[in-house]
């Protein structure tokens, strides 16, 4: 069973196409990795998703199915956050500057679930813990933090609401190998409640994470398969030139 669908999509930045004619199922409860070389399409893949193209972006045709709903012909406020949950390749232009961490947990986690202030504080020390990182740091505001600290209290924030979708673009490209096998373990435990879109330029880490992997060069899709499929018998020139 499939929780999102891209049908046909394709889509232009200012009159150029940068997406053509997308068709993707993304099973419910599997991780589906994206691998593609840079410019390829990933990121705005994964934007269209959460409707957050800028201004010059435009949906030429298709669908975007959440379960049932078109998602291009929908609010997307209903569903960001709780529903759906991105994390973002430069995490740092997602945190707010006058906000400490402790501030943004707080906020997300009162809005979509109305928890207190010392709720809220307990949730997100528990997540902080499971990335590695300590509560001394709900105290720091975003500059104040390195790139991976930003990483990971993005997977942390967006992983406290328990969205049932999380698109993850390039979420440990940052970390050092342990820390990022300890965040892989975590995140394949949570397969049993949700779904990943998972982007990497790391073709081990798509290999130790993935159920499905799409392979994306020039906005289309030019493979897709299991990962032993795909990493035993590539079809695709390009695919074969990743691995
Ligand atoms: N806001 C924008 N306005 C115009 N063109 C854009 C915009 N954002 C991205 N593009 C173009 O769309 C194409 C796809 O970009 P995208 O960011 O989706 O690539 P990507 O696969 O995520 O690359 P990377 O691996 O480097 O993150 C690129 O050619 C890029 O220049
Ligand atoms: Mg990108």
């Amino acid at each position: 069973m499939s929780i999102l669908n891209y049908q046909n999509l394709t889509l232009t930045y200012n009159e150029q196409e940068i997406l053509h004619h997308i068709d993707l199922m993304i099973p419910k409860n599997q991780i589906t990795v994206i691998v593609g070389q840079s410019g390829s399409g990933k990121s705005t893949l994964l934007k269209a998703t959460m409707g957050l193209l800028s201004d010059d972006a435009k949906i030429i045709e298709g669908k975007i199915l959440f379960e049932e709903d078109n998602l291009l012909e929908k609010d997307l406020d209903c569903y960001r956050g709780k529903k759906i949950g991105m994390i973002f390749q430069n995490p740092l232009t997602y945190f707010d500057d006058y906000q400490n961490i402790e501030e943004h947990f707080y906020e997300s986690l009162h809005t979509h679930f109305k928890y207190s202030k010392k709720q809220s504080r307990e949730i997100a020390i528990h997540y902080l813990k499971q990335m590695g990182l300590e509560k001394t740091i709900l105290n720091k505001y975003p500059f104040e933090l390195s790139g991976g600290m930003a990483q990971r209290v993005m997977i942390a924030l967006v992983l406290c609401l328990q969205p049932s979708l999380v698109l993850a673009d390039e979420p440990t490209s940052s970390l050092d190998v342990v820390i990022q096998k300890q965040i892989l373990d975590y995140l394949l435990n949570l397969k049993k409640q949700t779904t990943f879109v998972f982007v990497t330029h790391n073709i081990q880490v798509a290999r130790y994470i993935a159920d499905q992997i799409v392979v994306i060069k020039d906005g289309m899709i030019v493979e897709k398969g299991n990962v032993e499929t795909l990493f035993n018998a590539p079809k695709h020139p390009y695919t074969k030139s990743l691995l």
